[in-house]
């Protein structure tokens, strides 16, 4: 891990671990990939107010997140089948977020099961769940992440269907990988992977086991696509949800205010501001630009995070500046995991945690909740 000293420096690993493919389906945003340039380039609008001599000595970055403990304010997002990108996937990832302290939040299209992971984490899980069209389904997951221990249950609302992803559909991605020629030729330079692939657990969707026909992921993917995406899905069926979960809360895939209100009138403890990482809606604005009037509107009544493009502590800090409670990260971990499998992650978290206490000392701040609007210059306001 030592070559490592940037989230970028991880992506570069990851890409030359990677056949194409599987680097390009993380990587991939939807359409021409507006919204994930400028997921990046909103950052840059916003700038520091330092304040100096002031004692940064001792300086603490740990915090709660719904109540979990957590060691530094960021987040692991949700992430469909991590297999792809290193075999031992999201068990890899929940021993790594546990070590790094801080919450690791389980997609309904994992690779391993809800128990499987909740069977090697030692920090706080929450399950993130799709408003699938089969009911009966959807209880027995919430049931079963109950059961494993997740703590926050979290309603990702962003995809009443899925976005045109051209990387995936030029590449010819899916679930088995189908390796054609193009393909083939490209994997063959990238052994660790390939030995991975051929000889490690077959991936698949396997919370899905005995619901989908067949037992590989062609006809789960399939069985996902044609027969549980529902565009259907409204508000009722997230009152349903919020009726059979005690716990808190998550609404994730936020980007207005209209809906902000709307998920804590019916029961959101937490709202995730994000355009799943600009590989949904294309021409979504950045979510750092839409966070403060979303801040506003939400005015304490619930915890509010925010993804897409957090690659530096410097964009975490400047987030929290403006409103956030704490980011999560998707695409950081999954390049920590391709270059490095739990090793490589807890390393991204610790970049993420060491360039945020230096962004603290210098901007003259202790703590996390002293980090306030005062913190940070808008350009052009
Ligand atoms: C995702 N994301 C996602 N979100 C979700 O709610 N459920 C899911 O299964 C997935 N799957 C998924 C796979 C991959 C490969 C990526 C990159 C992303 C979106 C994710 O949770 C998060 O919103 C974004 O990744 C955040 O943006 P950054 O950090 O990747 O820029």
């Amino acid at each position: 891990m030592k070559k490592i000293y940037t989230v970028e420096d991880a992506r570069r690993l990851a890409q030359r671990r990677l056949p194409r493919m599987i680097f390009e389906y993380i990587e991939g945003g939807a359409d021409d990939e507006s919204t994930v340039r400028w997921n990046r380039t909103a950052f840059d609008s916003v700038t520091f107010r330092p304040r100096v001599l002031v004692d940064v000595s001792k300086r603490n970055q740990s915090m709660t997140a719904l109540g979990d403990h957590i060691k530094l304010p960021v987040l692991l997002a949700p992430a469909g089948v991590t297999g792809l990108v290193r075999n031992e996937g999201e068990l890899a990832v929940a021993r790594a977020a546990g070590e790094a302290g801080t919450v690791f939040m389980v997609s309904i299209a994992s690779s391993y099961s809800i128990e499987e992971v909740a069977a090697v984490a030692t920090g706080p899980l929450w399950f993130q769940l799709y408003l699938w069209r089969d009911r009966n389904f959807i209880r027995s997951l919430i049931e079963r992440a109950h059961r494993a221990g997740y703590h926050a249950l979290c309603v990702s609302v962003d995809v009443p269907t899925i976005g045109k992803r051209v990387r995936d559909l030029r590449n010819g991605m899916t679930i088995p990988l189908r390796i054609g020629v193009r393909n083939f030729i490209n994997t063959l330079g990238k052994l660790t992977w390939l030995r991975e692939y051929l000889f490690g657990e077959k991936i698949i969707l396997r919370n899905l086991k005995g619901i989908a026909e067949g037992n590989n992921a062609v006809s789960m993917w399939t069985y996902v696509i044609d027969e549980l995406i529902n565009p259907a899905t409204d508000w009722n069926d997230f009152v349903w949800v919020r009726e059979l979960w005690k716990g808190p809360l998550v609404v994730k895939g936020i980007m207005t205010v209209e809906d902000t209100l709307k998920a804590i009138d019916y029961g959101a403890n937490a709202v995730i501001v994000s355009n799943h990482g600009g590989r949904q809606l294309d021409g979504l604005p950045s979510t750092l630009e839409v966070l403060p009037e979303i801040v506003k509107a939400v005015n304490g009544r619930a915890e509010v995070f925010l993804d897409g493009g957090v690659r530096y502590g410097k964009d975490v800090i400047k987030a929290i500046a403006l409103g956030a409670k704490a980011c999560l990260v998707g695409r950081p971990y999954l390049w920590g995991l391709a270059a490095g499998g739990t090793a490589g992650v807890v390393r991204v978290l610790d970049i993420f945690q060491e360039e945020i206490d230096r962004t603290l000392a210098l901007i003259g701040r202790t703590t996390i909740d002293e980090v306030d609007r005062s913190a940070v210059h808008i350009r052009g306001l």
